[in-house]
């Protein structure tokens, strides 16, 4: 169930904050106003994640995805699901500094609905969210595996395998906990150590290949319907073979288009 749909009232920050050891949060991707629509009854938060550059765009990572793309889906998804709480994703190069970030994301409360702002990185960025958050920018935070590093990391890679790298992840929560996030997505860690992150912050974390114990999980919503064919991430459920569906049917409108079973005289002017 989700954590605040049920009592009829719009999600705040407040409210996300409050479900840690209480419910746990859904949060789904969307990026266009139909299935935004679709989602917003049932998610707790839509994430316009800049997961849209591979899964929209086809492109091979998120790296290319400008602000002003996040925008222009953020401003779909909100007009589909207007009582949504919406978070939108800073792209990759447009929180570099501390001024940066605050006019970037200062443009996004200008242009859109969205109620927060998701920037992936720990310690490191620690200062600089601290700056958003200290002229009232609403800041997820997201840690772990992050997509944005992709090329610099020269690849994805789990985290959380030794001792030293849960120690450094659980420094990167509590720094963003303490730069004032109202959440931290948690990517790509082994289960132990998401469990540990977890505890060791009053925030929700919210999971995507991190596990059960966090306090929220994530998916991309083309992935979970399975609309993703190139390959399946083992975190990945698919909770609708969509591919197949959407072929299906595709196939059979062709079909009735070739022996002119459609349209039919009911389906006619
Ligand atoms: O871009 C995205 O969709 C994300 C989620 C996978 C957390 O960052």
């Amino acid at each position: 169930m989700s954590i605040i749909k049920n009592d009829f009232e719009k999600i705040n920050i407040t409210k996300i904050k409050k479900s840690k050891n209480n419910k746990k949060i859904t949060v789904i991707t969307a990026y266009d106003a139909l299935f935004a629509k679709l989602f917003e009854d049932v998610a707790d938060i839509i994430l316009v994640g800049d997961s849209l550059n591979m899964s929209f765009a086809g492109k091979p990572d998120t790296l290319s995805a400008t602000l002003e793309q996040m925008i222009y889906h953020t401003n779909a998804v909100c007009t589909g699901a207007k009582d949504a709480f919406v978070v939108l994703d800073m792209p990759f190069g447009t929180y570099t500094n501390e001024d940066e970030a605050l006019k970037n994301a200062v443009k996004v409360y200008q242009e859109t609905n969205a109620a927060a702002v998701k920037v992936e990185g720990g310690e490191d960025r620690a200062h600089i969210i601290k700056h958003l958050t200290s002229n009232s920018i609403a800041v997820m935070g997201h840690i772990g595996l992050m997509p944005q590093y992709v090329r610099s990391e020269g690849g994805y890679k789990v985290r959380g395998k030794t001792k030293e790298d849960i120690e450094q992840l659980i420094r990167d929560a509590k720094a963003l906990e303490e730069a004032g996030v109202f959440s931290i997505v948690v990517e790509g860690v082994m289960g132990e150590a998401a469990k540990q992150i977890t505890q060791a912050v009053n925030i929700p974390t919210i999971g995507i290949g991190a596990g059960k114990d966090t306090d929220g999980q994530v998916l991309v919503w083309s992935d979970m319907l399975g609309f993703f064919e190139e390959f399946k991430p083992k975190f990945v459920r698919h909770y609708l073979d969509g591919a197949t569906l959407v072929k299906d049917a595709v196939n059979q409108y062709r079909t009735d288009v070739q022996d002119s079973s459609f349209p039919s005289k009911e389906e006619e002017y």
